[in-house]
């Protein structure tokens, strides 16, 4: 059966308690349940991770990538946390290892603070998804499955 990816970036961990106003009160668990319902519909087995380290998760670009090439894999769904504003790596690797990408926020960033406005990973992102709350990453995953699927 073909892989999704969905990658999650620092602090992603914390989801449920770090500012429940912003980002509910989800776990990131609850995230991979809805994520694992949803790519089942879509006939797609799940890999589902977290890592608060940049190197980490280019090191998953890079192996989604190789999946992909390998025609075992889809793509991915990313929310790069933080790193999506600062991360000229995470473009490169997106770009470098032709990995499909659908980007996801689960807050609307465009309507937060100016820092939040730039994304590194949109301009080698083939959709993006904000401020839809965790239900993003099953937008996201219909996405990619519209896209590539
Ligand atoms: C986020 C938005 C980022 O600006 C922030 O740094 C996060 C979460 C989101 O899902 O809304 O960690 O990616």
């Amino acid at each position: 059966m073909t892989t999704v990816y969905v990658l999650n970036g620092p602090n992603l961990n914390l989801l449920g308690t770090r500012r429940p106003e912003v980002y509910g009160a989800t776990t990131l668990a609850d995230v991979e349940e809805l994520c694992r319902e949803e790519a089942g519909k879509l006939g797609w087995d799940l890999e589902f991770r977290q890592s608060n380290h940049e190197g980490q998760l280019i090191d998953w670009v890079h192996e989604a990538g190789a999946q992909v090439a390998a025609g075992r894999c889809v793509g991915a769904v990313f929310n790069p946390g933080a790193y999506t504003h600062t991360s000229i790596a995470l473009h490169d690797a997106i770009e470098g290892a032709s990995l499909p990408v659908v980007e996801v926020h689960i807050s609307n960033v465009h309507a937060r603070e100016e820092f939040r406005h730039r994304s590194y990973v949109s301009p080698v992102a083939r959709g993006v998804v904000v401020g839809f709350g965790v239900h993003g990453y099953a937008l996201a995953l219909q996405g990619l499955h519209r896209l590539v699927g």
